[in-house]
């Protein structure tokens, strides 16, 4: 089989995409990942697709500059608003994007309701909408936009008691018409998740797409045969502080590693 020693270009628009990273890192760990946290722009969720394209476009790219074999936007607003475009601006380049896990969500409720946590701007696009066309047509699907959320994620907030607030405050209405199972729609929000388990029943079921995007890759790489068999690196940068970042990795990432500041 031909191999590429090349990296995998992952980003988003800060920290929460490390959510993927760490799935992407367990099921290819052969793999050298370069990931780019777009902090000075975050939160992408609440900005116009427009700001979001143009980001995407300036951070693919840096990426492929730095040798990407495959690009994977570890971020749903960014896929909502811009993987149209990178896919036609890099046609031969394996490029994969989130969704909300709205297909699967529809398969494993019993109740018929499903709840899908996300930002604003990944609720409000038309790629959300088609997905609810397509996979969401015998199900209600209740959607509830978590505004601030991203940002606590960002400042290291995963247990306090204001952010269980926020919580109940958005997911207790889910819950009380009947949704028995809720999407996270959003890479920083599986970060809470051990918080959000103990805040709610222990039969509502939490779906993210982390793991599946992984599989998904690797798909894709064993298509275009460009899987790596050497030693993995890992490099992260950050449009923002570097040292802020660096400080949250062990944490979120589950390691130390070196922040490079991309100053764009
Ligand atoms: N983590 C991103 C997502 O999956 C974006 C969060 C934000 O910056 O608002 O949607």
């Amino acid at each position: 089989m031909a191999e590429s020693a090349a990296p995998i270009g992952v980003f988003d628009s800060g920290v929460g995409g490390l959510s993927v990273l760490r799935e992407i890192r367990q099921r290819l760990h052969h793999e050298s990942l370069l990931y780019l946290a777009d902090s000075a722009h975050v939160p992408y969720g609440e900005k116009s697709p427009e700001y979001i394209r143009e980001r995407c476009r300036v951070i693919a790219a840096f990426l492929v500059e730095r040798g990407a074999k495959a690009l994977v936007l570890a971020c749903n607003t960014a896929t909502a608003a811009g993987i149209n475009e990178l896919r036609e601006h890099y046609p031969q380049l394996p490029i994969i994007g989130m969704e909300p896990a709205v297909k699967p969500a529809a398969l494993a409720t019993r109740s018929g309701v499903v709840g899908v946590l996300a930002t604003t701007g990944t609720l409000k696009s038309a790629r959300f909408a088609a997905l609810l066309d397509r996979f969401a047509a015998d199900v209600r699907v209740i959607t509830q936009p978590c505004p601030g959320l991203v940002e606590r994620i960002e400042a290291g907030d995963l247990d306090s008691a204001e952010l269980s607030a926020m919580l109940l405050a958005w997911v207790e209405p889910l819950l009380e018409q009947g949704c028995d199972t809720l999407i996270l729609g959003c890479t920083h929000y599986p970060f809470i998740r051990p918080l959000l388990a103990t805040l709610i029943p222990g039969d509502i079921r939490l779906i993210d797409t982390g793991a599946a995007v992984a599989r998904h890759l690797g798909e894709r790489l064993a298509e275009r045969q460009l899987f790596s068999i050497g030693e993995a690196s890992h490099r992260f940068y950050c449009s923002g502080d570097p040292r802020r970042m660096a400080r949250v990795l062990p944490i979120l990432w589950g390691g130390n590693g070196v922040v490079e500041f991309f100053a764009n």
